[in-house]
């Protein structure tokens, strides 16, 4: 029934008491360490720490009551639990032994059965207690551990149970609403934040419960008394409610704004260079027409007319890239339209049933490719409203232009007119026209094809990156 093991110190005046103790709990399986005057049980118990100590009142020289009051002030020996023994029962004494720190007391003359039923429950309650203590001590570890992981965190950390209570936060969640974590937590973040629900936060909130996956938010954070800026808040679902954690990322944020509008800003400024590059262009036109009104000689003035047109073509070019939303790029088929469109009217000889049947799409170049392209364009138009309808012939002019395979463009401008000269070759062609398409072509990185069939037929196919 006894523990063995365990070492009693027993301190008694009395002979007779003492081996009679000595005796029974030695045979008992205790360690039984002795003393006959408070002195020495002073010094045993500090030296041996006994797990409990019998303790008579009545001894020579310091009693028994100065021996536990020593002992509880001992860093060594204040665990020691200690029993008086005493004839003495008044209850003066009693109350006296117990506010020195006592758990017990048995009185004289000693029944053994009882001092040993009593020397048993309180090495339970002491066994229980240590064995408590430990574990409080881990737990308390654990939790230390835990919490400076928690602090370690750079962001905001924060649980939210189901009724928008704060049960969890760490001193940078609690720094973010200027108050400190014990103060914060138990808060509704609904009461801390009115009109919280009308964000796009509590929305990831509610999204997160309903749908138990984790979500994150990006937005600002803009409540009376709440911290100003931007946040983003990841989230995620835990058994109570959601977890989140809030990263402040208002630098961030700012330095994007800034990008974003130095980004605009240059935008504005290409388009303004647009603007003005067409500006100069149709100067230089106006200058042309001007020449071209003091020039008798026709053929001087129909080549200062070619000039324009191809002025013209390039001018385009810049106008529709100021009217596009996309800077860095143009729509073709749109371009293709307003550039016949002005060849034609620039041809006044020309039939009215000469058409043309224009197939681009939407297919965007950059500029780059864009002007090439456009003046190619230009110059094969131009022949065949020059050439191939002669004499008021109706016909029809086909400008297609595709993209295929996504990388490879091909264009081909063909009519039904008259046709190539017999004679024609492309490779001993030394005329303007043509030179200037074969130099674009080149410059492309393209190929140039004819075809003589019903008219003539140009294709030219090119990379487009
Ligand atoms: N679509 C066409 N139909 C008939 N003849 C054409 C056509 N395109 C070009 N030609 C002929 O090819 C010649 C060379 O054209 P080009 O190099 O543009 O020189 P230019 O237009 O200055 O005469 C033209 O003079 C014309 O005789
Ligand atoms: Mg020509």
């Amino acid at each position: 029934m006894i523990e063995k093991k365990e070492t009693i110190l027993i301190v008694d005046d009395d002979p007779m008491n003492l081996s009679l103790l000595n005796d029974y709990f030695a045979a008992s399986g205790f360690r039984v360490l002795v003393a006959e005057d408070g002195e020495s049980a002073v010094q045993r118990a500090a030296d041996l720490k006994p797990d409990i100590i019998l303790l008579d009142i009545k001894l020579p020289g310091i009693d028994g009551f100065e021996v536990c009051r020593r002992l509880k002030g001992d860093e060594k020996a204040k665990d020691s639990p200690i029993l008086f023994m005493t004839v003495i029962a008044e209850i003066a004494e009693k109350v006296k032994a117990f506010a020195l720190g006592a758990v017990d007391y048995i009185t004289k003359p000693i029944d053994l059965e009882e001092v040993a039923a009593r020397v048993n429950t309180h090495l339970t309650i002491r066994r229980l207690q240590k064995k408590f203590e430990e574990q409080n001590l881990k737990l308390q570890r654990g939790e230390e551990r835990y919490k400076h992981l928690l602090e370690s965190i750079s962001d905001g950390v924060y649980v939210l149970d189901r009724d928008w209570r704060y049960t969890l936060v760490n001193e940078n969640a609690a720094r973010l609403v200027h108050m400190s974590p014990r103060d914060l937590l138990g808060k509704k973040i609904t009461a801390l934040f009115p009109g919280i629900e009308e964000s796009k936060f509590f929305k990831t909130y509610l999204d997160v419960i309903r749908t138990g996956q984790p979500g994150a938010v990006v937005n600002e954070f803009n409540f009376p008394d709440g911290p100003r800026g931007w946040y983003e808040v990841r989230v995620y679902p835990v058994p109570e409610g959601i977890l989140c954690i809030a990263a402040d990322i208002t630098a961030h944020h700012l330095a994007r704004e800034k990008i974003k509008a130095s980004l605009v800003e240059k935008e504005v400024l290409l388009k303004e260079i647009h603007h003005r590059v067409k500006n100069n262009l149709q100067l230089i036109n106006s200058l042309l027409s001007l020449h071209s009104r003091r020039v008798d000689d026709k053929k001087s003035a129909a080549v200062l007319m070619e000039v324009n047109n191809r002025i013209h073509s390039i001018a385009l070019i810049h106008e529709k890239l100021y009217q596009a939303e996309d800077l860095a790029r143009i729509d073709f088929d749109e371009y293709i339209r307003s550039l016949t469109g002005h060849l034609r009217s620039a041809s006044p000889e020309l039939a009215p049933g000469v058409r043309f049947k224009i197939k681009a799409g939407e297919i965007l170049f950059e500029i780059g490719k864009a002007i090439p392209c456009a003046l190619i364009i230009n110059e094969l138009v131009t022949n065949s409203l020059k050439y191939a309808f002669p004499r008021q012939r109706d016909g029809e002019i086909a400008i297609d232009l595709s993209v295929v395979a996504g990388d490879k463009a091909i264009l081909s401008v063909a009519d039904n007119g008259i046709g190539l000269p017999v004679d024609f070759s492309i490779e001993e062609a030394g005329t303007l026209g043509i030179q200037i398409v074969k130099a674009l072509v080149k410059q492309l990185h393209g190929t140039l094809k004819i075809e003589k069939s019903k008219g003539s037929k140009f294709t030219i196919e090119f990379p487009v990156k």
